[in-house]
């Protein structure tokens, strides 16, 4: 398998603050990441993130969901503009709506996520929260290929992160979300570098050795 010539294009759909759109911007700047941001996409004006994309002179923009009538229109527009931006792969994070087949289908495996927990424990919202209620010892953080489920797909990568005694949800949160920022960028680089197999549940990373010299 040659490697690519070109950086792979990356479309982000973040809702909120931008936390993991920055750690991909700061692998892409600090030459960890063979990528570009092709487009960042947010379903809220306000989203923090947009500031983050345009700051980093990517195109940044705002496609709300009170300009398509129902989720299957939401999601051929944001497929649409995916596409205008020749993204090649898109990266969910912190993106607060449930994409339907529209969307899913024609990109599968072309589709990853970040969750604060290690999946399959506790998907869904305020992961760091369940855990905390369900008083496991252990959580983290998991990155996965997105299928029609909710945080159902493949997974990539994931991480461990301790419970202390005396977490709260945004002690626990913060303690994850540093790991986050260096798993997101790491599952990146690997489907940039066309090391990631999907095969049934299961994804097969390439031993980095295994390559061909470039
Ligand atoms: C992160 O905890 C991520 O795992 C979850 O939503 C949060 C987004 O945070 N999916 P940010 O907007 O990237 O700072």
């Amino acid at each position: 398998m040659s490697p690519r010539s070109e950086p792979l294009r990356l479309g982000v759909l973040a809702s909120g603050r931008g936390s993991n759109l920055q750690s991909i911007i700061d692998a892409i700047e600090a030459g960890r990441l063979p990528a570009r941001l092709a487009v960042v996409v947010s379903d809220r004006e306000q989203a923090p993130a947009l500031g983050r994309a345009a700051r980093h002179g990517a195109p940044a923009l705002s496609v709300s969901p009170k300009d398509h009538g129902d989720r299957a229109a939401y999601d051929r527009a944001l497929r649409q503009t995916l596409h205008a931006h020749g993204v090649e792969l898109v990266c969910l994070a912190g993106f607060l709506r449930i994409l339907g087949p529209e969307l899913i289908r024609p990109l599968a495996g072309r589709v990853m996520n970040i969750h604060p927990s290690l999946l399959p424990a506790f998907p869904g919202l305020d992961a760091q929260r369940q855990a905390l209620d369900w008083g496991v010892r252990v959580t983290g953080a998991t990155v996965h290929f997105v299928d029609e489920g909710v945080d159902t797909g493949p997974i990539i990568v994931q991480e461990a992160v301790a419970v202390l005694a005396g977490d709260t949800a945004e002690t626990l949160s913060e303690r994850i979300l540093a790991v986050e920022h260096r798993l997101y960028p790491r599952a990146i680089r690997l489907y940039a570098e066309e090391r990631l197999r999907i095969v049934g549940r299961r994804v097969h990373i390439d031993p980095a050795e295994a390559r061909p010299p470039a």
